[in-house]
């Protein structure tokens, strides 16, 4: 019954939602108690925040104004789902966590790590994912994944710089913190991504059995 709390993140089009289906498919199948939520999101209150964050706006939205909505929904998020979850011993495969704060917020839009850490602290507590899979790419292909898909939502609309910053913010934190990291290629064909994503499977287990 110790559960844990895994976080999918890399950038846009990198394959977060398809792998994270893939993975609770084996984990379930492995009989574990698996759920599935996203960020920001995963209550009703929290998507709607999510809305406001990725709606195009003829208003430019002030970087703390973004920074404070992504921690009001990432509160909620915590509070009715995530530790709940824990609390029963399940595993929670969760699609981006503050991990993109520091990525997209920090990296992107240049709010410093430290300001970031006071929320994620005020939010979180001492709460942290226990593994974070970041799925890394050359932002052309993550830009051209996600453009095939359809309308750009306002972070999508960004440059190809921010999303350059994003990505070297991920992999700074996975090289500040190898323990907690493991970084995917993402740039492979699905099917070797998944291939090594199966590999971690008994690692996930191993840690969600404790
Ligand atoms: N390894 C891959 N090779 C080629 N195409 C892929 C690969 N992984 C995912 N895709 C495709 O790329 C698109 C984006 O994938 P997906 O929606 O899973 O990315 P994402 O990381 O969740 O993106 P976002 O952050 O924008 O939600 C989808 O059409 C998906 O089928
Ligand atoms: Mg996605």
């Amino acid at each position: 019954m110790t559960g844990l709390f895994l976080t999918l993140e890399g950038p846009e089009g990198a394959g977060k939602s398809t792998n994270r289906d893939f993975l609770a498919e084996h984990l379930r199948a492995a009989g574990e108690d698996v759920v599935l939520t996203r960020e920001p999101g995963g209550t009703a209150l929290a998507e709607r925040i999510r809305e406001l964050l990725l709606a195009p706006s003829t208003e430019p939205m002030d970087s703390d104004t973004e920074l404070l909505l992504v921690f009001a929904a990432r509160a909620q998020h915590l509070a009715q789902v995530i530790e709940p979850a824990l609390a029963r011993g399940a595993v929670i495969i969760c699609d981006r966590f503050t991990d993109a704060t520091y990525a997209y917020q920090g990296g992107g839009r240049g709010v410093s790590p430290q300001r970031i850490g006071v929320l994620e602290d005020f939010v979180q507590g001492e709460l942290r994912p226990d593994l974070t899979l970041i799925f890394d790419l050359p932002v052309e292909v993550g830009l051209s994944r996600a453009a095939a898909r359809g309308r750009l939502d306002r972070f999508e609309q960004e440059g190809t710089a921010f999303f350059e910053s994003v990505r070297h913010a991920y992999l700074e934190r996975a090289r500040c913190c190898p323990e907690r990291y493991r970084i995917i290629d993402a740039a492979q064909p699905l099917k070797a991504v998944q291939a090594d994503l199966l590999s971690l499977l008994p690692e996930l287990l191993e840690r969600a059995r404790g």
